[in-house]
């Protein structure tokens, strides 16, 4: 009998920890890592000659809308790119628990219709993803939004007392159910309206539970730093760890502005737990809301419910054939999505640099022409910012995608190659890793990414999925 399931041999071993990496083998038995190093006395049921390749812990996308899309696919756009598992529920938006009596508001549709929104409880969420089985893992987040959409008839209004107390009760079950915490997207119309009494009064069960929190802050222009603070004064009131989302300063007026709030940032770091993640590209994406249209030097409509065959175009050129202008068209397209262009490179750059920044995709699954994002953070931040462009080492940048998040997010057991830990890997070529979706042709798989194995077991294979669901929705753990 061999000692083993799979030996992946002569690979560069990069350990999740932003350690120099070391050339060695890795074995795997029962779905788990169980030694690695130099195992020339060990054998295996399989074997792969990794000469030349890297060998790294599965990526972690920290900030997804992956909710709707594990249970109706094979995860191509994040297998590709070597991710093994996802966050979902960022931004406010999750798919549970609601039952809809109406068509969810948008943001609510960039996950799903009506009749998707049909789970009255978390653990129902959680269950079915394990009985209908997923192709990678899951840690799941309980929206605010969608927590108001259940609770309240309106969303221009702060929540009453009766139905905080509604909010509270369905986010004590998910917690309960083993969600890993409350995300918030504060500047969308559903919650714009949420005092910060509000969250707090929702953040307060974080912390017995062992639970985080994520946001979409109220703003990222202009009052930034008052949004900065908001979310500062809302983890430390309820003493709970805070993940800032897809970290950003947006609009021309406001370039450069990251050279203040990346310090600010730091400084609170000091006193409070604080995380925050990036996506590698200057555009940011969403649903078309004609108030998101100032700043934006163009707009990419990535789909669009009343003009389905106006997706992939730009908004001046629709505005142009229609003989409108930018915000009539807009409206003309309801309901919709976009890409934004509205950030500077330097910024992005500047946020990719902090040493405390994880990778989180964004990407929105369901776009007719999604942003690239969704197909090509992770290849791009590996491939081109870190090797082409030389911001950081492949050990510094596998660090922010692998041992990082694990951390800041409570997955014990993933994002680093130790013994015992869950055989969530990623075999690439440093060479060549790259990304491959660009705004014109954003579904294209990543370059240089060979085999991914979730619990070990291939998911992407030879350019495409295998169509295994070794996944797992994965319960918060005791921190
Ligand atoms: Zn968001
Ligand atoms: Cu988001």
């Amino acid at each position: 009998m061999a000692d083993c399931d799979l030996i992946v041999r002569n690979a560069l071993l990069f350990d999740g920890s932003g350690a120099a990496p070391m050339r060695g083998d890795l074995a795997i038995a029962d779905a788990r890592i169980v030694a690695l190093g130099a195992l020339d006395r060990m054998d295996a049921d399989d074997e792969i000659d990794a000469a030349g390749h890297a060998l790294a812990p599965g990526f972690i996308d920290v900030h997804t809308h992956d909710d709707r899309a594990l249970m109706i696919g094979d995860m191509a756009m994040k297998a590709s790119q070597g991710i093994t598992t996802v966050v979902v529920g960022n931004c406010g938006v999750s798919l549970a628990p609601w039952i809809a009596d109406r068509a969810p508001p948008p943001p609510l549709d960039l996950i799903g219709a009506q009749a998707d929104y049909r789970f009255a409880t978390f653990g129902e969420y959680l269950d079915t993803l394990d009985r209908d089985g997923i192709a990678l893992n899951a840690a799941c987040l309980v929206g605010h939004s969608t927590l108001r959409a259940g609770a309240m008839d309106r969303y221009d209004r702060a929540a009453d007392s009766g139905e905080i107390a509604s909010m509270r009760g369905r986010l004590r079950e998910a917690l309960d159910a083993g969600a890993i915490g409350l995300s918030t997207g504060l500047a969308y119309r559903p919650a714009i309206s949420a005092p910060t009494s509000e969250i707090s009064a929702l953040a307060e069960l974080l912390a017995p539970a062992g639970a985080i929190h994520t946001t979409h802050m109220r703003n990222e222009s202009a009052e930034v730093d008052a949004a900065m603070d908001e979310a500062f004064a809302i983890g430390r009131a309820a003493n709970v760890p805070v993940v800032i989302s897809h970290f950003k300063v947006a609009g021309a007026a406001h370039f450069g502005r990251t050279k203040e709030t990346l310090p600010k940032l730091a400084a609170a770091m000091a006193r409070q737990n604080l995380g925050v993640d990036v996506y590698p590209y200057a555009a940011s994406s969403t649903v078309l809301d004609p108030d998101f249209i100032e700043g934006a030097d163009r707009i990419l409509v990535t789909w669009s419910k009343a003009e389905p065959t106006q997706a992939g175009r730009y908004l001046n050129d629709i505005a142009r054939d229609w003989n409108m202008d930018r915000h009539e068209a807009a409206q003309r397209l309801q309901p919709a999505g976009a890409v934004y262009f509205s950030m500077d490179e330097d910024d992005v750059r500047r946020i990719l640099s902090f040493r405390e920044a994880m990778i989180g995709s964004d990407g929105l699954p369901h776009d007719a022409h999604p942003h690239p994002r969704l197909w090509g953070s992770f290849p791009r931040v590996l491939g081109h910012y870190a090797r082409d462009v030389g911001l950081f080492t492949m050990q510094e940048a596998i660090r922010r995608m692998t041992g990082l998040p694990a951390e800041r997010f409570g997955l014990k057991g993933r994002g680093r190659l130790l013994p015992g830990a869950h055989a969530d890997l990623v075999l690439f070529d440093p060479e060549t890793v790259l990304d491959r979706a660009t705004f014109e042709q954003p579904a294209q798989p990543a370059a240089g990414i060979e085999t991914v194995f979730v619990a070990g077991e291939p998911v992407w294979q030879h350019g495409k999925s295998t169509g295994a669901k070794p996944g797992r929705a994965l319960r918060r753990q005791a921190r």
